[in-house]
């Protein structure tokens, strides 16, 4: 496992380079990123340098261009600042630079960049240090300290609000006041073009020497889009001059605040944020990480490699830096750390994102899947508009209420030369069974009943709804089929009978047919205010009278189940060299899609998902036929494959192949490729970490309600520790060699290891042998 990123001796807590590497700066700002759910910043530098992306996003602000489908506004920058010493402007590329340390502290967020800069036989060290509040999310604070044992230094710094940005040329907002206030506090006003949110962005600043407060007169420049402040100061040799920069952002779609005022509410909190300093600030946000995150699910590995843990704190700081705690908002594909997929949702969080959360943060998971209630209405209307009933959740989703957002049309056919179709909008529909799998999975770990009364159960009941008028009856086969979709391969087109697509709608009918029977019975109430309308006893009618005839790929004489109607049929060819680093989609050197759609290759985990999420629905012959048979024909151009692939073989016991897949997942953002990430982390894949850690390596699954624990330790790990939530108790894992516990705080619970069920008392323990299995590796 090779990562971009060192350590800080040896400490998993921290990330980081000690060289400047310019042609690594656009990943390597990605990885290092800074956010709190409600505020995204790239780990740019300060001053600007040759191939950096510098991104600044607020969750949930989206903004459309002419009739494209809206996007993440590129925001103003608050990072800037300009220095000159001595005459010379200070930029990385001038001089020497000794010493270059940059590190994240993934605990606390605070990224830290401090070097030697050598210029005209000076020695000058600088210290750029800055923080996302965790603790008051509108608040961005940075600090910058500037001392040389060798020369006087005459400092000139330019610092403030820079909005000449946009999205890769798109400019998204209409520029509105700039002022200046109390002498002190410089505030800009913008607007989206199209959905009229309003931002402030504030920005006060305090110079030192020494520790000793400068009185100095505001130098204000304004420009096109810009504010700034001059400080002109003389440093004598051996002095240290200190620099905070405190910046807030506010929106007029902020659920926290009044919206028609919050030029004044974001200019008193900045009055407010600077009556305390950078340590005081940062301790607040500190803690804030501490309670809202660390405390809540502890997870450790002890090896002899730092990297798998290096791996797992990075996938948790930014799981928690990227996820809104906004209901009416998601987390985007690249969350907030690059303009990729435009801060679009996908079904990456349902599958790959939620697990985490719904074990360890309820309470988010379920602001999350509430961002589906609220996107019913959408659903309803995409459903109707394609002639269907029920609700059909979009496969791209921005603002939870504005429905399908896929772009129409992607990159260039190599072949024709023209920009390729995008159908997924139209065709991926699983992503409706998707949002099931996740409600489903949330009610089963978490018993919120209230959740399940005031939103749940109507998800399930339009999603049922939608595959139910979505059947079509095939008279050869004598059974409904679901024609022209694609599945979780893209790489197929317009098939037919998608083995993921139709076991998944079978199983989301199911679903609602048992909460209906729940319902009927146990909760008359709910069920006749959702029956007025929704009209389920119609609708039970036609579940129940479609259910078992829905077509459901069978496995063949060899078992395996066949992608879709043809994909048994295609062309094999070798694809060793076309297997990806989970980004660079190699294939598209030598076919275009079209030809690819007649080929037996696969771009990410399709059938071998549905065997890993339905596992009680396969034998574990029937699983392992799979995995030899696909495996070899992935490619990984998507990096959700990964993880899918090391859980999977965790399952059947091929423990190398598992450690592979993990390895392969944790380098996808954290590894050496260059140019990956740039457009943004990926983060179905880093919620996938957690996934191969705790659903992989730990053995933890839900099936059919029950939990099931049967851990598989890596042998080059001594030991894992990890925390779940399970019906409202914490569960204490801790997987050894030979045995693993379980300790129970809270109720007693119930689970099962290889078919055996175990009960804990409450606030007890229990130990269990580890069984060795037959390895099946081949
Ligand atoms: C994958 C999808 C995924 C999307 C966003 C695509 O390349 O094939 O499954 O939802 O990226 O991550």
């Amino acid at each position: 496992m090779e990562y971009c990123v060192t350590t800080k001796n040896n400490d998993s807590w921290y990330i980081g380079t000690n060289d400047f590497d310019l042609f690594k700066a656009d990943k390597t700002e990605a990885i290092m990123f800074q956010g709190n759910g409600y505020l995204g910043i790239r780990a740019t530098a300060e001053e600007r340098n040759l191939n950096e992306r510098r991104d600044m996003f607020v969750a949930g602000t989206f903004d459309a261009f002419n009739d494209e489908v809206t996007e993440l506004p590129n925001l103003p920058d608050l990072l800037n600042m300009e220095i000159v010493i001595n005459q010379r402007a200070f930029s990385l590329s001038t001089g020497l630079i000794e010493n270059y340390h940059k590190h994240l502290n993934l605990k606390n967020g605070e990224l830290v960049r401090s070097f030697d800069w050598l210029i005209d036989g000076n020695r000058i060290s600088f210290k750029f240090s800055r923080f996302v509040s965790m603790s008051d999310v509108h608040l961005f604070v940075s600090k910058l300290e500037i001392t040389s044992d060798q020369s006087d230094l005459s400092i000139k710094l330019n610092s403030g609000i820079d909005g000449q940005y946009s999205n890769s040329g798109t400019q998204h907002l209409v520029e509105g006041d700039k002022r200046l206030f109390d002498g002190k506090i410089l505030q800009m006003q913008e607007k989206t073009q199209q959905t009229n949110i309003g931002f402030a962005f504030n920005v006060t600043q305090k110079a030192y020497i020494d520790e000793v407060l400068l009185k100095v007169k505001p130098n204000i420049r304004m420009d096109r889009r810009q504010i700034f402040d001059e400080y002109n100061v003389d440093l004598t040799k051996g002095e240290k001059f200190t620099f905070v920069k405190y910046a807030n952002v506010y929106t007029t779609i902020d659920n926290d605040v009044g919206h028609d005022t919050i030029s004044d509410i974001s200019m008193d909190a900045i009055k407010r944020s600077s009556l305390l300093n950078y340590d005081e600030l940062l301790n607040k946000s500190t803690n804030a990480w501490n309670i809202n995150v660390w405390q809540r699910s502890l997870i450790s590995i002890d090896s002899d490699d730092v990297k798998p843990q290096v791996a797992i704190n990075f996938a948790r700081y930014q799981l928690a830096a990227n996820t809104p705690k906004d209901s009416r908002m998601n987390i985007g594909a690249k969350g907030l750390t690059g303009e990729g997929y435009k801060g679009h949702t996908f079904w990456d969080t349902e599958i790959y994102m939620l697990p985490y959360f719904t074990f360890t943060m309820p309470e988010m998971a379920r602001n999350l899947l509430k961002y589906r209630y609220l996107g019913l209405d959408g659903a309803r209307k995409k459903a109707k508009a394609n002639g269907y009933w029920g609700a059909q959740f979009p496969w791209e989703s921005a603002w939870s209420t504005d429905g399908e957002m896929t772009p129409p049309w992607g990159s260039v056919d190599i072949v024709t030369g023209k920009p390729m179709r995008i159908l997924s909008g139209s065709l991926e529909q699983h992503i409706t069974s998707d949002v099931v799998i996740a409600v489903m999975q949330y009610l089963s770990i978490t018993k919120d009943e209230r959740f399940a009364e005031e939103m749940g159960y109507e998800i399930i009941l339009d999603a049922a709804k939608f595959w139910a008028s979505r059947l079509e009856w095939d008279p050869a086969r004598k059974k409904f089929v679901i024609d022209n979709v694609i599945g979780p391969d893209e790489y197929k087109e317009h098939i037919d009978n998608s083995a993921f697509t139709n076991y998944t709608a079978f199983w989301c009918i199911q679903k609602a047919i048992a909460v209906v029977g729940l319902l009927r019975n146990s909760n008359p109430e709910i069920y006749n205010e959702l029956n007025l309308r929704l009209k389920l006893d119609d609708a039970y009618q036609d579940w129940i009278s479609k259910v078992d005839l829905i077509f459901l790929p069978k496995p063949n004489e060899f078992d395996v189940i066949p992608e879709d109607d043809t994909y048994l049929q295609k062309k094999i060819i070798e694809t060793t060299q076309y297997q990806s680093d989970g980004g660079h989609a190699k294939i598209f050197k030598d076919y275009n899609l079209q030809q690819i759609n007649d080929l037996q290759v696969t771009k990410q985990a399709d059938v071998l998902l549905l065997v890993f999420l339905f596992e009680d629905l396969f034998s574990d012959d029937i699983k392992l036929a799979n995995w030899n048979y696909y495996e070899p024909k992935t490619t990984h151009d998507s990096s959700l494959s990964f993880s899918t692939h090391s859980i999977l073989a965790s399952d059947l016991n091929l423990a190398d192949k598992a450690y592979d897949y993990f390895e392969r997942a944790c380098e996808v953002d954290l590894g050496t490729g260059v140019g990956k990430s740039a457009q943004g982390l990926h983060m179905a894949s880093i919620g996938g970490i957690w996934n191969m850690i705790v659903e992989g390596f730990g053995g933890i699954r839900v099936l059919d309600g029950q939990l099931r624990i049967e851990p598989h330790l890596p042998s080059k790990w001594n030991s894992l520790h990890f925390e779940i939530n399970w019906h409202g108790s914490l569960l204490k894992i801790d997987v050894y060699k030979d045995t693993f516990q379980v300790s129970v705080l809270g109720d007693a619970i119930t689970f099962i290891n290889h078919n055996e069920i175990y009960h804990v008392a409450a606030n007890s323990k229990i130990e269990i042998p580890i069984s060795i299995e037959v390895n099946v590796e081949d």
